[in-house]
C-alpha cells in the first residue's frame, strides 16, 4: 500500500548524431481536445533557473528573461515549483503564505508580468500547490499552536501522546524519526508526514478545504493554467491512528497514505478547476496501474494528468521493462503522463547513462518518452544533458534529506544545481555566488555551446519537440507496438489517419537486428523517409536493418497500418489537439541543417 518513495530509506537508489530536416506536413485539423493533451510541460526549479539580480538565487524575472529560449525549445507550459514565501526548510515546500511571492523570487507584479510574457509566447504557467502541509511559520500554524482553544487549533492534527515521551502511534516521517512532534507549550503532539517544520493540515476540517480552495481561486484569477499537486496521496490519515504494519522490516504506510478520502477532495478540487478551464498535474506515486487509474477518477473527474512514476523509475535500459509500463498505461484506457526525472530524483543522465555513451543515451531516453502517446513533463536541464553534482562533504549539504541520512543518501542538491546557460563563469546563471555549485562539465554542456552544435542533445530535443507539435502522427496518433517480443529494441508506430511514424529505439549497447515486415502495412519501402535519427547511415529497408547501439531511428511512413493491431494497441485514433488560441508558430523549420 506504500505509494510514494520512502525518501529516508532510498532516495531513488540511488556521440554525435545526425539530424534530418522534417518533411513539412499540413497542420492537423482542429478538434475539441484540451490544450494539455499533447503538451510538453517544463518543470522550472526557480532557485536554479536564472538569477536576474545576482544574489546567487534564481528568480521570477530570471525565468521571464528565458522565455524566448523556452519558446524556441518548443514547450507548451512551465510548472514552477513553489516560489511562495517560505522559510526554505524544504526549499519552498514549506509555505508560510500561499497568496504571495517570496521576496527572494520577486513580487506579485513580477509574477503577473511572467504570466503575461509567457502568454505572448504561447506558454502557460502552472504553479505548485502544496496541499498536505504548511510551514510551521505559516500564521495558520502559529495560531494553531498558540493554545488548545485557538481558532485554528483544529486546522492541524493534534493528539495526546500514549504516555510520557510516547507519540500517539508508530508512524514515521518521510524525513526520518517519528511523524509526531511534541509541543511543550500546549502539551500535545502535532503530525507531519514530512519534516517537523511541515505540519500536516487537517483536511477533515471544512475550514481548511475552504482556505485552500480560496488559494486555488486566487492563482486561477491571476492567469495560472493549472497546478501541479504536491504529495496528493498524503492528505488524509486514519481517524483512529492505527499503528502502521511492517512488511519485511519496512513500515508500510497503510494508515496515513492513499486513503479513500483523498479522492473526495480531488473531485471537489477538479470541479473548482474545471470552472477555470484549468488542468491538474499530480505528484502521484503508485505501485501499480490500478492505483494510478484511481487518480484519474472513475468518471474523469479527478486529476487529468497524474504522473506515471512507475515509468519514471524503471531505472534500467530494458526494452521489456519499459514496454511493460507503456502497455499497462495504454491498456488502462487512461491518458498517459510520461516523465523521466524531476527535482526529487537523481538526474536521468546519471540514472540511465552507462558512463561511456551518456549523450547518446540521453537522446535515446528523450526519443522514448517524447514520442509516446501522452503528455510529457520535462525537468529543466535534461535537454542539455545536465548531470548530478552531488555534495562530497556533509558540511556542504543543504537538503534536509541529505543531512539526515548522510552519506547513504546524499540528498537532492545534486539534481537541483543552476541551469547551465553558457560557458561563462557560473554557467551564465549568476554574476554572484550560485547557491549550489555547478559541475565542471558546464563548459561544454550548456545552452549556448549546444545551440551551435547540430549534433547536441539540445538540438535533438528541439527536433523531437517540433515533431510532436507538427507531425499529425505524434500530435494525435495511436500507439502500436511492432514487436512485443524484442528484448532489445522498442519499435512502435504512431498512426493518425494515413500519417504514420515509426519509432525504433535500440536500448542495448550492441548493434541489434531489426526485421519488420512492412507488407503488414499499406505503405511500401519506397515511401519511407527519415524524420530524425542518431545514426549516420539510417536504415530505410526495415526488413533487414541493424540499429547501432542506443540508436534512435524515427521514420515517416505514408499510409496507415492495414494489419489488425496487437491486442495491446489502443483503439480509435483520438481527436487531435486544438491549438486555436495558441496558434502554431513553428511554420518554418527550426532544425539545424543536416
Ligand atoms: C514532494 C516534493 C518534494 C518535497 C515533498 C514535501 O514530494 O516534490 O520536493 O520535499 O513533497 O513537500
Ligand atoms: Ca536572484
Amino acid at each position: 500500500m506504500m505509494s510514494r518513495p520512502r525518501f529516508v530509506l532510498a532516495l531513488f537508489l540511488a556521440v554525435c548524431g545526425s539530424l534530418y530536416p522534417q518533411t513539412s506536413v499540413p497542420s492537423p485539423a482542429s478538434s475539441h481536445q484540451p490544450w494539455w493533451r499533447n503538451a510538453v510541460t517544463y518543470e522550472v526549479y526557480p532557485r536554479s533557473f536564472a538569477d536576474s539580480n545576482n544574489d546567487g538565487i534564481g528568480d521570477l524575472n530570471g525565468i521571464a528573461s528565458k522565455l524566448d529560449y523556452l519558446e524556441a525549445l518548443g514547450v507548451d507550459a512551465i510548472w514552477i515549483t513553489p516560489c511562495f514565501p517560505s522559510p526554505q526548510k524544504d526549499f519552498g515546500y514549506d509555505v508560510s503564505d500561499y497568496t504571495s511571492i517570496d521576496p527572494m523570487y520577486g513580487t506579485l507584479a513580477d509574477f503577473d508580468n511572467l504570466v503575461q510574457q509567457a502568454r505572448r509566447r504561447h506558454i502557460r504557467v502552472l504553479m505548485d500547490f502544496v496541499l498536505n502541509h504548511t510551514s510551521d511559520q505559516n500564521p495558520w500554524f502559529l495560531d494553531s499552536r498558540s493554545s488548545r482553544t485557538s481558532a485554528r487549533r483544529n486546522w492541524y492534527i493534534w493528539r495526546n501522546g500514549k504516555g510520557p515521551g510516547q507519540p500517539p502511534n508508530n508512524w514515521i516521517s518521510d524525513f526520518g524519526g517519528s511523524a509526531w512532534t511534541w509541543d511543550a507549550k500546549t502539551r500535545q503532539y502535532y503530525y507531519h508526514y514530512f519534516e517537523a517544520a511541515q505540519p500536516d493540515l487537517n483536511w477533515r476540517n471544512p475550514a481548511v478545504e475552504k482556505a485552500m480552495f480560496d488559494v486555488a481561486r486566487f492563482w486561477y484569477n491571476r492567469g495560472v493554467a493549472g497546478f501541479r499537486l504536491d504529495a496528493v496521496d498524503t492528505l488524509f490519515e486514519d481517524r483512529k491512528l492505527h499503528n502502521n504494519p511492517y512488511v519485511n522490516g519496512e513500515m508500510v504506510n497503510k494508515y496515513n497514505d492513499n486513503l479513500p478520502q483523498n479522492h473526495v477532495v480531488l473531485r471537489r478540487l477538479r470541479s473548482l478547476s474545471d470552472g477555470y478551464g484549468a488542468v491538474l498535474l499530480g505528484e502521484t506515486w503508485t505501485d501499480n496501474i490500478g492505483q494510478l487509474k484511481q487518480y484519474y477518477g472513475g468518471h474523469d473527474d479527478e486529476i487529468q494528468l497524474p504522473m506515471d512514476f512507475m515509468f519514471a523509475t524503471v531505472n534500467t535500459l530494458s526494452a521489456p521493462k519499459f514496454r511493460h509500463q507503456i502497455d499497462s498505461i495504454e491498456s488502462s484506457g487512461e491518458w498517459p503522463v510520461f516523465v523521466i526525472t524531476n527535482h526529487d530524483m537523481e538526474r536521468s543522465y546519471n540514472r540511465y547513462g552507462d558512463g561511456v555513451h551518456n549523450d547518446q543515451i540521453a537522446k535515446l531516453m528523450a526519443a522514448l518518452y517524447l514520442t509516446l502517446r501522452g503528455t510529457a513533463v520535462m525537468y529543466y536541464g535534461e535537454e542539455i544533458g545536465m548531470r548530478n553534482n552531488d555534495p562530497t562533504r556533509l558540511q556542504d549539504v543543504l537538503d534536509p534529506l541529505g543531512r539526515m541520512d548522510w552519506p547513504k543518501n546524499k540528498g537532492r542538491d545534486g539534481e537541483r544545481t543552476p541551469m547551465q546557460w553558457s560557458a561563462a563563469p557560473n554557467a551564465g546563471f549568476t554574476a554572484g555566488k550560485p547557491w549550489l555549485p555547478i559541475p565542471a562539465s558546464y563548459s561544454t554542456y550548456n545552452v549556448a555551446t549546444e545551440l551551435r552544435d547540430p549534433g547536441s542533445i539540445l538540438n535533438f530535443y528541439k527536433a523531437l519537440l517540433r515533431l510532436r507539435q507538427e507531425n499529425p502522427a505524434f500530435a494525435g496518433g495511436n500507439y502500436l507496438d511492432c514487436d512485443p517480443s524484442d528484448p532489445n529494441i522498442l519499435c512502435f508506430l504512431r498512426s493518425y489517419g494515413d500519417r504514420s511514424a515509426l519509432v525504433a529505439l535500440n536500448l542495448s549497447n550492441r548493434p541489434q537486428p531489426l526485421s519488420l515486415d512492412l507488407s503488414r502495412y499499406e505503405w511500401g519501402a519506397g515511401k519511407v523517409s527519415v524524420l530524425l535519427t542518431t545514426m549516420p547511415q539510417p536504415p530505410t529497408d526495415l526488413r533487414h536493418a541493424v540499429l547501432d547501439p542506443f540508436a534512435v531511428v524515427i521514420l515517416q511512413c505514408q499510409g496507415s497500418p492495414s494489419a489488425s493491431p496487437p491486442a495491446s494497441a489502443s483503439s480509435a485514433p483520438p481527436p487531435l489537439q486544438e491549438h486555436a488560441h495558441f496558434a502554431s508558430t513553428a511554420a518554418e523549420a527550426r532544425l539545424p541543417p543536416s
